[in-house]
């Protein structure tokens, strides 16, 4: 039974459920326990799985990781390592060398992948020949579908005409970077490199080329980034005239530098959760007053030219096989996460062994719960697709827990359709997660009765 007085399960009853529904947002996914294979077993686990063939019809990504960052930006938790050229220049070749032996599984050549994302890090922190070479290597190597989405992360800064000239030709026809914001204190603050008129220019000068769909991240909650800051990023984001955008809420963590100099009285302290739900609001409000057409609960494209495909995949059942220290992915029924430590990955390469320190085998519903936060990052549940997914009329049995998110004004009910209110979009994670626990528990007890 689901307890549908917890205020933890069912959010808040208040007047305000965008900034009170619940006490503060958590990671940034939705999930649940799988099980872990032994650390014995992991290489042959792995290496049966990419045995296989796979099932007909499967749809797969590629997702390469880029681990180094020219500065540690003072909200980071994705920073590695500092870009040193040695380091760089070592780790690629170990990553070619990743690429051609993962690329010889029979599972890799069984069906064509649909989107290939290069993230980190700061990916265009590599040379000019080496985005050149990553991108032909990759599409040579694996089967990639003619329209296959090849993305490349990144920052403006250090990226210059050759560099991009040199990704163009190695074949990558996306381009995601991360901007945060283009006001200069909030830059600085952050130790962004470059300052909000620089990065401006340059954006603009990419669009320009008109080769590709350049899309940008921004960040919300930032130090000294008040309400009048954040509407004037989004209006710089029009400005530059990027094809699409991503919303990110800043997540706070302990052991982020600028949690350390927040401490110290250095910097003012971040947004706190309601005022990130009012930014929140206001980047909405500002998208539809533009007509830019949602793509996902957070992003936002100006035209066709983008399509998010790798990301609305990724959060899907598609099938990630991950290259690269600290890439992580899902091949064949098995979560993976690739080390994180350069040592344990480059002698790992050495040695052609998988650098897996930890495999999860999948639990039984993982469909049903990528099937749930996909829809949760879109905004809307259909009833009918989630039952084909469950298998079984499980809408009905859930009814009651979604009437009362609807009592606290998280979604809508429409026949057929939960649909998530502008506070349950801001607390969308939230909800997925609570429904997949629920989901797990009304099973449990089913199987149990
Ligand atoms: C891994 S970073 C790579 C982007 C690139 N290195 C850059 O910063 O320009 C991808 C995105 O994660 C987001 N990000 C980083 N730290 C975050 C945090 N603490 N909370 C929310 N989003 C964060 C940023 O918006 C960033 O653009
Ligand atoms: S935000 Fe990007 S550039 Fe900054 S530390 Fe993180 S990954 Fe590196």
């Amino acid at each position: 039974m689901l307890d549908l007085n917890d205020p933890q399960l069912v959010g808040q009853s208040t007047p305000d459920p965008l900034r009170y529904a619940f006490a503060r947002k958590h990671g940034a996914h939705a999930g649940s326990d799988s099980e872990v294979v032994p650390g014995s077993q992991v290489q042959t686990a792995l290496q049966q799985a990419l045995d296989g063939a796979g099932q007909p019809g499967d749809t797969r990504c590629l997702y390469v990781h880029i681990p180094f960052c020219r500065v540690r930006c003072s909200y980071c938790n994705f920073f590695q390592y500092a870009s040193s050229q040695s380091l760089i220049d070592q780790y690629f070749d170990a990553l070619c060398r990743e690429i051609r032996h993962k690329a010889a599984q029979p599972w890799s050549q069984a069906a064509p992948f649909q989107a290939v994302y290069i993230g980190g890090g700061t990916p265009t922190d590599l040379s000019a020949t080496q985005l050149q070479q990553l991108g032909q290597m990759l599409r040579q190597h694996f089967p990639l579908a003619p329209d296959c989405e090849i993305t490349l992360e990144g920052r403006v800064n250090g990226f210059d005409r050759a560099k991009f000239e040199s990704a163009l030709a190695g074949g990558f026809n996306r381009f995601s970077f991360g901007v945060q914001s283009f006001n200069s204190q909030v830059r600085r603050a952050a130790r962004r490199l470059d300052d909000g008129d620089v990065v401006m220019r340059r954006i603009q000068e990419i669009v320009a080329y008109n080769s590709a769909p350049i899309v940008i991240d921004l960040l919300y909650g930032l130090p000294h980034q008040s309400l009048e800051v954040w509407q004037q990023d989004l209006a710089d984001y029009l400005e530059s005239g990027a094809h699409g955008v991503d919303l990110y809420q800043l997540i706070d963590m302990q052991g982020l530098p600028m949690h350390r100099q927040v401490e110290q009285g250095k910097l003012p302290p971040p947004a706190d959760t309601a005022t990130k739900a009012t930014m929140f609001e206001q980047g909405v409000r500002f998208m539809a007053i533009h007509h830019q057409r949602r793509l996902s609960i957070n992003h936002w494209a100006r035209d066709n030219r983008e399509r998010s495909l790798y990301n609305s995949l990724a959060k899907t059942t598609a099938e990630i096989l991950p290259l690269g220290a600290g890439g992580g992915g899902n091949v064949a029924g098995l979560q993976m996460m690739q080390t994180r430590k350069m040592e344990d990955y480059l002698d790992a390469i050495h040695a052609e062994r998988y650098p897996v320190p930890m495999l999860l085998r999948a639990p039984a519903g993982q469909a049903l719960q990528g099937h749930i936060k996909a829809a949760f990052d879109h905004g809307v549940l259909s009833r009918r697709a989630l039952e084909r997914v469950a298998g079984d009329d499980l809408y009905p049995t859930l009814l009651p827990l979604f009437r009362a998110w609807q009592d606290n004004g998280l979604v809508t009910l429409e026949p057929d359709y939960l649909v998530l209110t502008l506070a349950g979009q801001f607390w969308s994670v939230t909800l997925a997660q609570n429904l997949i626990r629920s989901v797990i528990t009304l099973r449990s007890e089913h199987q149990a009765a």
